[in-house]
């Protein structure tokens, strides 16, 4: 297993739609103990394979950030066969580093996809997993929890964004 490098906004695999597996094959299988290594190193609650540069429709989660692999699901080719309530949480992305802002998403959502073996699994979630399935599964449409925040708050990100970007080169200049 080996760490990935995440893919960091605005890099355009963001914002690819990830295609669907159609064979778990060796280089899926590497993925996904990759992408659960990374997640748990970042340390993150969800990692989906766009943010490591690879538009598959593959995610990881583990919102029960306790005793390391206890909450681990892998999903391939997950899809959102209901949502139903609503509510309103903070979130914040490991490709989006250092910026969090409420979201309002689904309270409980049923997601149907396959497991790393290939069976289909169902997932009845609410709480903090039916917000982290929504939010990863987004992903894989190229969509980012910032596209579902107020045209206000985006401006501010994107100027708080720039501003930050800016700094880090004028830091990395002086490296030299
Ligand atoms: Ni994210």
């Amino acid at each position: 297993m080996s760490l990935l490098p995440i893919s960091i906004y605005p890099d355009p695999v963001l914002r690819q739609k990830a295609a669907r597996i159609e064979s778990i094959d060796a280089s899926i299988e590497r993925l996904i103990d990759d992408m659960i290594e990374t997640m748990y190193e970042a340390p993150g609650i969800g990692l989906a394979a766009n943010q490591v540069g690879r538009p598959v429709r593959l995610v990881v989660l583990d919102v029960e950030r306790g005793e390391e692999s206890s909450g681990l699901i892998v999903l391939i080719n997950p899809e959102i066969v209901s949502a139903t309530g609503k509510t309103k949480s903070e979130e914040g992305c490991l490709s989006i580093p250092g910026y969090f802002a409420g979201v309002t998403r689904c309270q409980e959502v049923v997601v149907q996809g396959l497991d790393r073996r290939g069976n289909p699994i169902e997932i009845a979630a609410d709480g903090l997993l039916a917000i982290a399935l929504q939010h990863e599964i987004d992903h894989l449409e190229g969509k980012l929890f910032i596209d579902r925040i107020s045209a206000i708050s985006r401006d501010i990100f994107k100027r708080r964004w720039k501003k930050k970007r800016e700094e880090r080169t004028e830091s990395e200049l002086c490296l030299d």
